[in-house]
């Protein structure tokens, strides 16, 4: 099968990376202004977790819809550009099989540019049992370890087992909430504030009304934060201490 009927559109982003048109609502997996420049600048960069590789011992991050794995494969990236202070445990969830199978192959068509850093992740990945995937890394500095667990889930009405674990970030990156509500509702956020640690950071691109009043009602702080690109904003919330 060819790679259009597989995946859909394929389309170059202005930062060069790629992304997918969805087949069906044909919404962009990734702003125009650039898959990989999102990823880095507003989940990497913007919400502290780059930082805190350098200052905590463990950092903890759910990934919310992993798509094409551009935050995920960031987010190891910058752990392995990091000093190697902190272990890393970052947990995917993903509503689509066929997702998690191609950024598992490391060779889907979005993957083609990417650098080894962004390669080890998904060349880690192997499918430990039906719908969970899993990759482990040594830092190339200090051999400790990263970990990356993927679930293939429906987030908003499945649960998954990650234990007693608390996120202290959470990569907030489904499709748009006319598309998918469920995914920016009050409950989820609540669910997801469930699932933070006290002081947990939650980043999204969206900030739309709806997501904004969503959030407070789940218990989130929520701060339009300025973006380093042609959008004006996107949205940080922070989980109170209280
Ligand atoms: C905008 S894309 C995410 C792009 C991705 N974060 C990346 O870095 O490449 C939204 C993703 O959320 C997934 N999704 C939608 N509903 C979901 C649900 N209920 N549970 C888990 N994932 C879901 C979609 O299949 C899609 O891959």
């Amino acid at each position: 099968m060819s790679d259009h009927k597989r995946f859909g559109e394929i389309i170059p982003t202005m930062d060069g990376s790629l992304t997918l048109r969805h087949p069906d609502h044909k919404q962009d997996y990734h702003s125009s202004e650039g898959a990989k420049f999102e990823a880095n600048a507003l989940y990497v960069d913007a919400s502290g977790f780059k930082q805190a590789l350098d200052t905590q011992e463990n950092v903890v991050v759910l990934d919310v819809g992993m798509g094409l794995g551009y935050n995920a494969c960031a987010s190891i990236a910058a752990w392995l550009q990091s000093s190697g202070k902190a272990t890393l445990e970052l947990v995917s969830i993903e509503i689509e099989p066929f997702l998690v199978e191609s950024v598992a192959t490391a060779k889907a068509p979005w993957q083609e540019k990417w650098d080894q850093d962004w390669l080890a992740g998904p060349l880690a990945l192997k499918e430990i049992e039906d719908n969970f995937y899993q990759a482990l890394l040594k830092h190339p500095k200090t051999e400790i370890e990263a970990k990356w667990n993927v679930w293939i889930v429906d987030g908003a009405s499945q649960l998954w087992s990650e234990g007693a674990r608390k996120f202290q970030f959470v990569w907030q990156d489904p499709f748009t909430a006319e598309l998918n509500p469920s995914m920016w509702s009050k409950e989820w956020f609540d669910r997801l504030n469930g699932l933070a640690s006290p002081g947990a950071v939650l980043m999204t691109y969206s900030v739309a009304r709806v997501v904004r009043d969503a959030l407070m009602l789940g218990g989130w702080a929520v701060e339009r934060i300025p973006t380093p690109g042609r959008k004006k904003h996107w949205l940080k919330a922070t989980k109170g201490y209280s």
